[in-house]
């Protein structure tokens, strides 16, 4: 049986089964953006979007007799609402959120149900944040993606087309058309909502381990970094900092001075990140348990009560941060907390993890009390993909109250479509295995393609030890992810650079240096991301989206337009990474920074391979241990040229403070380069610039490269 025919087979199938269709109706909210929903009926009866930034207003009926992908609602015959589209059988899809993987989603099915999925392979089928969207790449390259606005249980199926199956809710479908995927991606953003700009320090090394105990251990791992010349900007405290597992307090004999700590860290050019859990501990006399008590809180079970459940301090009870009382009594918290010297916030467990119950999570049945903008009072089920992004809301905003003038930083482990605008996310709990490795590229890239630019996986695996060959290849390229931060389970063995052989330390230095190298231009790609929602890290067909062959390409990405990490992802090396075609007859051209500083040698078959795309300059600086360990990080910059056929090429720079809010009055400088081929030389000029930032006189060194 062919393709077709299997695909005519499912499609009278699919109809015999539907216990009921609709006459579906379809309307224009902008150029290339659709909306369909069911019926009138569902359309009357449709749902504020959480997702959204703000709910989309119709701009008229859309005319869809010439449109091929007017989505299909029918009810299955397990009650389940579903929206179907058919799709060209050469169409790639890509997105569906944290996926485990390949990069290329043709024919597999993903369940949006945040959870709590420690050690989950490579089938996992839901994993710890939630995003009901498909990018669809056709085979010419144009583009378009496919929303199911639900918050609820959702699978999305892409065996046979694209197909969202719902249940209690006739969702809306919304579609984007555009003539290119990183286009696609960027309405996503105008929709859904783009990250902040983030503190220059959190886009540095990340170092955590569950956990680092007591307060002298900390100091001394970070002490270690600096001893070895290792850059990293930020150390992270996992919840033994705790009084036992309390939220918002600290553990009196391991911590008892979180500010002396926080400031120490601070002078040897740390920035710290704490973590909160959702679940409170149910106890008299904690103040935490006391004041929400006191406010009434906490989530509540269908008869009324307020749930229990255990997570690690025990009986806890969890608050309903779709209420907007409770979330401002949660972000009120912060304030106290953020006095210790804080700089950014971990917020873990909040898919809500429970542990004394098979669902792992709170009775679909609890009720939460959500603001009537977000839809009104409804159950867990409803509102469970939310609660995680939810969570982070408050978070943020008692953060931002707490120090106004910084810029925020928080993580979050659950998330949903459009929570990108509160805070980073990391890939859960991986393991230190080769598959694990190997799927950190494409779960990343889709999360990308999902919505979610800022995240990246725990660099080395967190479950089991894995040994140090694991750990020098994963912070070969990990390093150069959006989010890169090394973590490990509790009783791991240690997982810092040092904790291996000194080749392994030797390849972590070179890593890292590779990712303070390029700050100029990763510092770039967040600004242009927090403006134009683009990804950052985007699979390698990006860069030529009408190449075929570059459609599953995952062991390679893109680090923005310009550069492309080419990772060995297999124990032996010997997988081969499909690169993009030359551009009118020029090459990507491989370059390394290690040789042509003159230093270390530039042999290390650990480090990915890295191309530049011709036409291309990328602003790079000297190595820093961190952010703010030179007077002035902007007084000497490289820029790296590789030529197109026509002698030219750009590249672009985004500089501001690094922290604080001065950048959105103007101070910033944004400042785009242009290298022009002149006879035996390049002339490279500052062909536009805008922001008030003060120029400063810098020296500024040209390294063309390629041919
Ligand atoms: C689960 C998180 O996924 C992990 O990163 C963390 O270390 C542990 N909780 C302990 O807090």
């Amino acid at each position: 049986m062919n393709i077709r025919c299997i695909q005519l087979v499912m499609t009278i199938l699919s109809a015999v089964f539907a216990s009921a269709s609709f006459a579906q109706t379809a309307e224009i909210i902008r150029d290339g953006v659709y909306r369909f929903d069911a019926s009138e009926d569902a359309r009357l009866h449709r749902r504020p979007s959480i997702s959204m930034v703000r709910q989309l207003e119709s701009s008229g009926e859309f005319d869809t007799e010439n449109y091929s992908l007017v989505p299909t609602f029918t009810q299955n015959e397990e009650g389940r609402y579903v929206a179907s589209i058919n799709i060209e059988s050469s169409t790639s899809l890509y997105g569906t959120g944290q996926v485990a993987g390949p990069l290329l989603r043709n024919g597999f099915v993903t369940e949006t149900w945040n959870y709590d999925a420690f050690g989950y392979g490579l089938d996992a089928q839901n994993l710890y944040t939630s995003q009901p969207w498909v990018l669809a790449v056709r085979e010419d390259g144009s583009a378009f993606g496919v929303l199911a606005d639900t918050t609820e249980r959702c699978e999305i199926d892409l065996r046979n087309g694209i197909t969202f199956r719902g249940v209690g809710y006739q969702f809306p479908i919304v579609i984007i058309e555009s003539d290119s995927p990183s286009d696609v991606m960027k309405e996503l953003a105008e929709l859904t909502g783009k990250i902040a700009m983030p503190p220059r320090w959190a886009i540095g090394f990340h170092q955590c381990r569950y956990s680092y105990n007591p307060d002298s251990r900390v100091k001394e791992v970070a002490d270690e970094f600096r001893k070895r010349s290792l850059p990293a900007d930020v150390i992270w405290m996992d919840i033994d900092y705790m009084n036992e597992y309390r939220v918002f307090t600290f553990d009196p004999e391991e911590f008892p001075d979180p500010t002396e700590l926080n400031d120490y860290l601070d002078k040897v050019g740390f920035s710290n990140v704490w973590m909160i859990d959702p679940g409170v501990k149910a106890e008299e006399g904690y103040f935490v348990y006391d004041s929400g008590t006191e406010l009434n809180v906490w989530t509540s079970t269908v008869d009324g009560a307020v749930f229990k459940g255990e997570v690690w301090p025990g009986v806890c009870v969890f608050p309903d941060y779709l209420n907007k009382d409770v979330r401002t009594w949660w972000s009120g918290l912060y304030k106290d907390f953020m006095a210790y010297n804080i700089d950014g916030v971990w917020n873990d467990m909040n898919e809500p993890a429970v542990f004394n119950v098979e669902s792992k999570t709170m009775p679909e049945d609890n009720i939460h009390h959500a603001d009537p903008e977000l839809g009104g009072t409804g159950s867990h089920a409803r509102y469970h993909n939310v609660y995680g992004m939810q969570m982070i809301r408050a978070t943020r905003e008692g953060v931002v109250a707490a120090n106004p003038n910084k810029r925020p930083f928080v993580l979050s482990r659950a998330n949903h479509l459009g929570g990108q605008r509160y805070g980073a996310t990391w890939t859960g709990d991986n393991s230190a295995t080769w598959e694990h490795l190997d799927m950190s590229i494409p779960m990343t890239i889709n999360l990308g393609l999902s919505g979610q630019p800022f995240a990246g996986p725990d660099i080395g695996g967190f479950a089991y030890n894995g040994d140090g060959e694991l750990y020098a290849r994963w912070m070969g390229f990990g390093t150069l992810f959006p989010f890169a931060r090394s973590h490990t389970a509790k009783g791991n063995i240690d997982k810092e650079p040092w904790s291996y052989t000194p080749e392994v330390e030797a390849t972590s230095r070179r890593a890292l240096e590779r990712r303070y190298r390029l700050m100029p231009y990763i510092y770039t790609l967040f600004h242009e991301s927090s403006t134009t929602g683009a990804p950052i890290a985007m699979p390698t067909f990006f860069a030529d989206p009408n190449d075929f062959a570059l459609r599953s390409e995952d062991d390679s990405f893109l680090l923005g337009d310009h550069l492309l990490v080419s990772a060995k992802v297999s124990p032996e090396s010997d997988r081969v990474s499909v690169l993009p075609k030359s551009i009118n007859g020029v090459e990507w051209a491989k370059f390394d920074f290690e040789s042509y500083d003159g230093g270390r040698d530039s042999k290390d078959s650990d480090l990915p391979d890295l191309y530049i795309r011709p036409g291309s300059i990328i602003v790079t600086c000297p190595v820093t241990q961190y952010f703010g360990d030179r007077p002035d990080q902007r007084d000497e910059i490289t820029l790296i040229v590789h030529l197109d056929a026509n002698g030219e090429a750009t590249g672009t720079l985004y500089e501001d403070a690094g922290d604080g809010l001065e950048y959105l009055e103007g101070e910033y400088l944004l400042s785009t380069f242009k290298a022009v081929r002149d006879g035996d030389s390049v002339t490279v000029k500052i062909d536009s610039q805008s922001g008030n930032m003060a120029q400063i006189d810098r020296k500024i060194q040209v390294r063309v490269v390629g041919n």
